[in-house]
C-alpha cells in the first residue's frame, strides 16, 4: 500500500527512523519489499533524478506498482531523492509520488528558501509532501579546521527560519555524513551535538540524514577479493541510527550500501563461474542477498517489526 510519508513519519518520530532505499532496477525492488516484508518494516522507496534518467521513468514506477501487487502487506510511500525544480514539478504532476525532494541546498540561502518554497506551495496543493536541505553535505576531511567543518553543517538557527519561511515538511540536515563510500578519514564521525540543537530549534519536526551508508568493510573486502580496486572506503556506524532517530532523525537514506551488495555478489559470481552467461543467476543471488541486506538495516533503524503498528495507524 503507498501511503503519504507524513504518516510514516507520524508513526516514527522520536522512536525508530524509517528507511529510505534508493533502486534502479527490478532486483533492487523486489529485494527491497521482501526485505521490508520479512523484516515487517514500513519504509520509504526512492527514486533519483539519475534514477528516472536511468532508463524511461515510467519503468520504474511501473515496476513499483507491480511491487506493490506482488506484495499486498508493504506500506511503503514513493519519494523523489534529490529533485531538481523540474523534477519535483513532474513528480507531483505524475499524482503517483506521496513526497518530492527538493535540493536547492547549493544555492544561497535566501534562493533555496525561495525555490523550496515554490515547491512547497505547488506540493501542498496536490497533498504531496516536501523534503529540503540546509546545509552542506561533504566529505569531512582530517585536515579541515573545525571552524570550516562546522561552516558546512546546518546552523540550528536558519534550520528553524528556514522551516518557517518554506513550510516544508522534513529537513535534511547536514551533520557531517556525505554521500558514496568516502564519508570520513581518520576518526570522524557525526555531530550529534548539531543534531541535538537542530531538535530543540525544532521540537517534533521531522529531520533526514542522507549519506547513512554504513560501507561494510568486510563487504569491501570481498569486493576487493573479486577484483575490486575500492580503496579506503569507510561510511556512517549503523549502531548510531537509533540514538540519531531519538534526536528526531526519521527517515534515513541508504544507496552506496546497496551498490555494495550488487558489486560483490556479481564479482564473486563472474570470478567463481567465469563460463557463465546467464543473468539470471546472479540476479537471483542478488535479490536474495538484497533482502537480506535491508532486514539488517531495518534492524538497525528499529523499523523492523512496526509493520502491524503502522496499518493500525492507517486505518
Ligand atoms: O544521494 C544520491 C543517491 O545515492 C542517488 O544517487 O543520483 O546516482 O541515483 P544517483
Ligand atoms: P549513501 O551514498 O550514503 O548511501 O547516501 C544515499 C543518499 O543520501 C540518497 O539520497
Ligand atoms: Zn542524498
Amino acid at each position: 500500500m503507498i501511503v503519504t510519508t507524513k504518516k510514516l513519519f507520524e508513526a516514527a518520530y522520536g522512536k525508530y527512523a524509517i528507511g529510505a532505499y534508493n533502486i534502479n532496477n527490478m532486483e533492487q525492488a523486489m529485494g527491497l519489499f521482501q526485505g521490508c516484508i520479512d523484516s515487517q518494516a514500513p519504509f520509504i522507496i526512492q527514486i533519483s533524478k539519475g534514477a528516472r534518467d536511468y532508463t524511461n521513468k515510467l519503468m520504474l514506477e511501473g515496476m513499483i506498482r507491480a511491487a506493490n501487487e506482488v506484495f499486498p502487506d508493504a506500506i511503503f510511500a514513493v519519494h523523489l531523492d534529490h529533485g531538481d525544480e523540474e523534477a519535483c514539478y513532474d513528480c507531483i504532476a505524475s499524482g503517483f509520488y506521496s513526497s518530492v525532494m527538493i535540493d536547492a541546498s547549493h544555492e544561497s540561502y535566501e534562493k533555496n528558501i525561495k525555490i523550496t518554497k515554490r515547491i512547497v506551495d505547488a506540493a501542498h496543493a496536490k497533498g504531496i509532501v516536501v523534503e529540503a536541505e540546509l546545509g552542506q553535505l561533504g566529505g569531512v576531511e582530517e585536515h579541515v579546521s573545525v571552524s570550516e567543518e562546522k561552516a558546512k553543517l546546518t546552523n540550528p538557527d536558519q534550520a528553524k527560519d528556514f522551516v518557517d519561511r518554506t513550510g516544508c515538511d522534513s529537513l535534511a540536515v547536514a551533520i557531517g555524513t556525505s554521500h558514496g563510500a568516502f564519508k570520513f578519514s581518520g576518526s570522524q564521525s557525526l555531530h550529534f551535538d548539531v543534531l541535538e540543537q537542530i531538535q530543540k530549534k525544532l521540537p517534533g519536526f521531522p529531520l533526514v540524514m542522507h549519506g547513512s551508508s554504513s560501507v561494510p568493510q568486510d563487504e569491501v573486502e570481498r569486493i576487493n577479493n573479486a577484483g575490486g580496486k575500492i580503496l579506503g572506503a569507510k561510511g556512517v556506524d549503523a549502531t548510531q541510527f537509533k540514538k540519531a532517530a531519538l534526536l528526531g532523525v526519521t527517515k534515513i537514506n541508504i544507496d552506496t550500501d546497496g551498490r555494495l551488495v550488487w558489486t560483490r555478489v556479481h564479482r564473486e559470481f563472474f570470478r567463481d563461474h567465469p563460463e557463465e552467461f546467464d543473468l539470471r543467476k546472479p540476479g537471483q543471488t542478488f535479490m536474495k542477498e538484497y533482502a537480506k541486506f535491508i532486514v539488517e538495516k531495518n534492524n538497525y533503524l528499529g523499523s523492523a517489526g512496526q509493520l502491524g503498528a503502522v496499518r493500525k495507524l492507517m486505518s
